[in-house]
């Protein structure tokens, strides 16, 4: 079980909707899944007293290393047989595709309204001014993904992808009464990781430069730039439509002293020279990739790193308890829309750190479905 060390005035923090950033300053806290909420989730309202009397903040781990689905057991290899089978998996992507939205509108995020808005908007006229024709795109990239044919390449995943985060945080905390708290407990937790990791071991360097690998269309990239407003801040991605949104979006809200770099290539092979980064972020990326990838993007993020530097990684949790229990036909349906997600959980994610040359590498569960495995690069090396 992991246990965030908190006192009755810091678990205030998560619970103030006044509390408008993220981590500031104060320790960690959370839930432990004992809310009662029914109420909306997406409106905006003040923290009542029930929220206010602060719950525990454990966040439960299972009994396992990782999810029995993932391991090589007859349920998950029915599972993969059954989605291997062509006719089968458009219909479970096309299932998928539907339950995904109508979750989501049902939960009050306006999906297809949110989606049409960017559709319908200006944001193709960034494309050129992101897209980068040379680059080569890695094969595993190419597959269908999330239920769309062209994966990650396409205007509509672009359009999309906002709204599903915002549906992925209220999975991850469903006892949250709206999706600003929901956002405030899953992202704050992380970022309020990543300033521990990183005032403990870094040797007191201030963070300056931020690279967010896996940016997609900015949301963690924004995120990160408002907790580390005095820091150059990069956002990367493989799409050049999330980079076209992630810039558009930017150009809509008011600047920044230290407005946001977009940068459209493979974390793997960045081309960003070496030793310039004080913090390097994967926020959901490595659950999208095959182990492989996962190695060279955990390589190309030590070659990027000055000595001292933090490694941030926040994905979903093996050890998590909610998704070792998840019902089969939910793992099914998350395994048909994430063709590498099983060589995720059976990755050693920590052993590769190490490999790579990683020392400090700590893990703990940040919500009850996600995880933040922090790491640093040693301050002697070549
Ligand atoms: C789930 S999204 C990330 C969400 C975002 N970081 C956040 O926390 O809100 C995963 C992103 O990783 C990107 N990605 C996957 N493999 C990549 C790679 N090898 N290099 C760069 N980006 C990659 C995808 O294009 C996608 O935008």
């Amino acid at each position: 079980m992991a246990l965030w060390a908190t006192s009755s005035s810091q678990n205030l923090f998560l619970a103030s909707s006044a509390a408008t950033r993220y981590g500031n300053g104060r320790t960690m806290s959370g839930r432990n899944g004992r809310r009662r909420d029914s109420g909306p989730i997406v409106h905006v309202g003040m923290a009542d007293q029930a929220e206010m009397e602060t719950v525990s903040i454990a966040y439960k781990e299972g009994d396992r290393a990782r999810p029995n689905w993932a391991d090589n057991t007859p349920l998950s290899r029915l599972v993969e047989a059954l989605i291997s089978f062509k006719p089968l998996y458009s219909l479970l992507k096309l299932g998928a595709r539907q339950v995904f939205i109508s979750t989501a509108e049902k939960k009050g995020i306006p999906w297809r309204q949110m989606a049409n808005e960017i559709l319908e908007s200006d944001v193709y006229k960034e494309l050129d001014s992101i897209r980068n024709p040379s680059l080569q795109y890695p094969d595993y990239y190419l597959s269908p993904f999330h239920a769309y044919d062209d994966g990650n390449l396409s205007w509509l995943a672009a359009a999309e992808a906002e709204v599903a985060t915002m549906s992925m945080t209220l999975r991850a905390i469903p006892y949250a009464s709206t999706l600003e708290k929901a956002t405030q407990e899953m992202r704050g937790n992380w970022l309020q990781a990543i300033k521990q990791h990183h005032m403990m071991h870094s040797g007191n360097a201030k963070i300056e430069t931020v690279l967010d690998i896996g940016c997609s269309v900015g949301v963690s990239t924004g995120l990160l730039a408002d907790e580390f407003p005095s820091a150059k801040v990069t956002g990367l991605d493989l799409s050049p439509y999330f980079l076209s949104v992630a810039q558009y979006k930017e150009k809509k809200r008011p600047p920044r002293k230290n407005p946001i770099t977009w940068i459209h290539a493979a974390g793997e092979n960045t081309g960003l020279p070496s030793k310039s980064f004080d913090l390097v972020s994967f926020g959901y990326v490595f659950h999208e990739c095959p182990e492989r990838a996962i190695v060279a993007l955990v390589n190309e993020a030590f070659r990027l790193l000055k000595p001292g530097g933090t490694l941030a990684i926040t994905d979903q949790a093996p050890k998590s308890k909610i998704v070792q229990e998840l019902p089969p036909a939910l793992f099914t349906l998350m395994k048909s829309t994430e063709p590498f997600m099983n060589e995720y959980y059976l990755t050693d994610l920590e052993g590769r750190l190490r490999e790579a040359g990683f020392v400090n590498v700590k893990s703990m569960l940040t919500d009850p479905r996600h995880m933040t495995m922090t790491a640093t690069v040693p301050h002697q090396h070549d």
